[in-house]
Formats: C-alpha cells, structure tokens, sequence
C-alpha cells in the first residue's frame, strides 16, 4: 500500500550506528534507493567498514532530492534543527524521528530515562506543530538477552555463567529482532496507513518473560543456569548509581520487566497502530531463531549442539 507515487528516495541519519544500519540494509534489500549522511571526520575502522558495505549495496553519501527521512541519532535534540530543515525545504513526505523503543507519550521511567524521553517527546511536539507527516515506530525491546547494563544486547550473547532474573521474572515484553526492525521500518515508509500514526511492534510469537527466556536459552545451549534475582531496588540503585549510559538502560530495565511498560496499556488512540494487522502475512524472526544466531557464534556450545 504506497502513498507515493514511486519508491521513495529515502534519507537515513545514523546508519553508522546500530539501529540505523540494520534499518539501511532492509531500505536497500527493499530495493528503496538509499541515501546516508554521514560525519566523516569521526569515522573509526568499523564505522568506515559499515559504510564501505553500505555503498556495496548500493547506499549513496550525498544530499539529493529527497521524499523520506530516517532519524536513528542519540543526539535527540539535534533533530530539532533536521525538523526546522524539513519544515523549510518542504518536499519530505515522511519523518522517522529516532525513536525505536517505547511509546514515550505513554512509559513513565524512573530518571535519567525520563530525561532522554523528555527528548524524544520534545520531537515529537515539533514535528506535529510543524505539520510534517511522520510514524513514530515503537518497536519494543531489540532481541537479545536483557543486560541490564548494556546499550546494544543484540551484539552480545545471552550468558554463559548466570542469568540475573529481573523481580520474580514474569513481567512480559516483545522481542525484535534487528533486521525485522529494519524490514518493517522499510515496509512502514512506503504505507499510507502509517502516516502520522505511531506504530506499535507486538508480534505474539515474541512476547517472553525473563523466565521464558532464560528457558529458552538454556535448552539451546544444553544445560541449565544458576539464577541470582535482581530486586526493583536494586535496579532502581543501579539507575542512579551506574555511569552514563549504564544507568538509562537499568531505568528501561525497571520499566520494561518491573512496571511492563511494552504491555501495560491497550492501543486505543486513534493514532495506534499494530504492525501485524498492517502486515499480517509477514512473519517475524522468533526469539529461537536469534537465539540459534547466538549459538554458532559460541565455539564450544556450537560443537555440542552438533554432536
Ligand atoms: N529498542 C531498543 O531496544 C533500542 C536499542 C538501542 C537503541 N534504541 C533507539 O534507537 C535509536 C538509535 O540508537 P543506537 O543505539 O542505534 O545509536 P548508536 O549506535 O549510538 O548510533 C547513533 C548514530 O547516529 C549518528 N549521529 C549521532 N549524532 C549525530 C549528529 N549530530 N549528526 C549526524 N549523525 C549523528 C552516529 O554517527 P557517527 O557514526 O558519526 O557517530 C551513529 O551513526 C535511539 O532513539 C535509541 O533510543 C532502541
């Protein structure tokens, strides 16, 4: 279902990083002709190796007659300044602010997560007074085990010692992985029903508790783990005490597995959306699937589920 009249050149800011790349490569494998911009003068080796393979597929590093713009920055207030651009060049028929987590008009977490929400919210306000159409794209949790301590859990594996068990673990949460973000959030850019909509990711098949979680992962590894709790208090302690940005994944940590904020609250605005009722008949990766991914990458674990 396009709202455009052609596939539309698309704009991403932030492809360097680790939402905006996996959201590249699916514009790309889409066939979406893809533009990223850049910061030159701060590439390291593996963000010029991201690059390098983004241009591989057929990425261009210009400014060009764009229709959509793809945000997935943490400097979250420097998108004001990208919403006063788009405002004045007029021509963007659609704005992905960086948001790819919660509805923040709607989860309440402790500080400094509330500060960092206060942002995303901040941009949404801009957007809608600048009338700019947009999708806010809530994708929930990227799969992965939940460390509460750790920005990106989808680039390290579950563990291997113990599992730190979020209160008593029963607190349910959605699950996606990094390319079905990206896939959907290509689908999404092109779909007239998702303009100015927020569009929230609850695909049953991947909504687990810690404890199912740690289930899962301990029948694909082939034995079991010890299981020590990590209380509210304590997860509420490391909000405050944990350095930056340690403490805002332990204050998403209270919110999502002690508050349930992925599941506390129906879709009833006329703005909700599901993307499984917009795309019934695409499937997402299972929590299984991206644990198997984890599996190889661990030698020894690897060879025993072989034998
Ligand atoms: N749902 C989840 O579980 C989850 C997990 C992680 C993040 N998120 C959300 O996803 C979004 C992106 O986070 P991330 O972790 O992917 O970020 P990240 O890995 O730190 O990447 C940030 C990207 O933005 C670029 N950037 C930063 N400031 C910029 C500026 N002023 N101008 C141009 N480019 C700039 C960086 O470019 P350089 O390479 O030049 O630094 C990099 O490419 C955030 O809204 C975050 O809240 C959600």
């Amino acid at each position: 279902m396009c709202a455009l009249a052609s596939i539309p050149r698309t704009l991403i800011i932030g492809s360097t990083g680790c939402i905006g790349r996996f959201v590249a490569e699916a514009c790309l494998a889409s066939g979406i002709p893809t533009y990223i911009l850049i910061r030159s003068a701060r590439n390291s080796p593996s963000k010029t190796k991201t690059i390098k393979l983004l241009q591989d597929k057929g990425a261009i590093v210009v400014h060009h007659k764009i229709e959509v713009v793809i945000s997935t920055v943490v400097a979250l207030l420097e998108q004001l300044i990208l919403v006063e651009a788009i405002k004045a060049v007029g021509t963007i028929k659609r704005f992905l602010p960086s948001e790819f987590g919660h509805d923040v008009d709607r989860a309440d977490p402790v500080e400094p997560g509330l500060m960092m929400y206060n942002m995303k919210r901040k941009v949404r306000r801009a957007i809608e007074d600048a009338g700019i159409p947009y999708t806010y794209v809530c994708c929930n949790a990227i799969a992965g085990w939940p460390y509460f301590d750790n920005t990106h859990p989808c680039e390290v594996p579950p563990p291997l010692d113990e599992f730190k068990i979020y209160g008593d673990g029963t607190v349910k949460a959605y699950f996606i992985t990094g390319s079905d973000i990206g896939k959907f959030t290509a689908k999404i850019i092109t779909d007239d029903r998702a303009v100015n909509k927020t569009v929230h990711f609850r695909p049953p098949s991947n909504l687990f508790n810690v404890n199912g979680l740690a289930s899962l992962w301990e029948k694909k590894i082939g034995r079991t783990l010890p299981r020590t709790t990590i209380t509210e208090e304590d997860l509420l302690t490391a909000a405050k005490e944990l350095p930056f940005p340690g403490c805002i994944v332990a204050a998403f940590t209270h919110d999502v597995f002690i508050k349930g904020c992925q599941v506390n609250y129906s879709l009833d605005k006329p703005s909700d959306v599901e993307v499984c009722s917009l795309y019934p008949n695409t499937l997402f990766q299972t929590v299984a699937e991206c644990f198997d991914d984890f599996v190889v990458t661990i030698p020894d674990v690897s060879k025993a589920s072989h034998n």
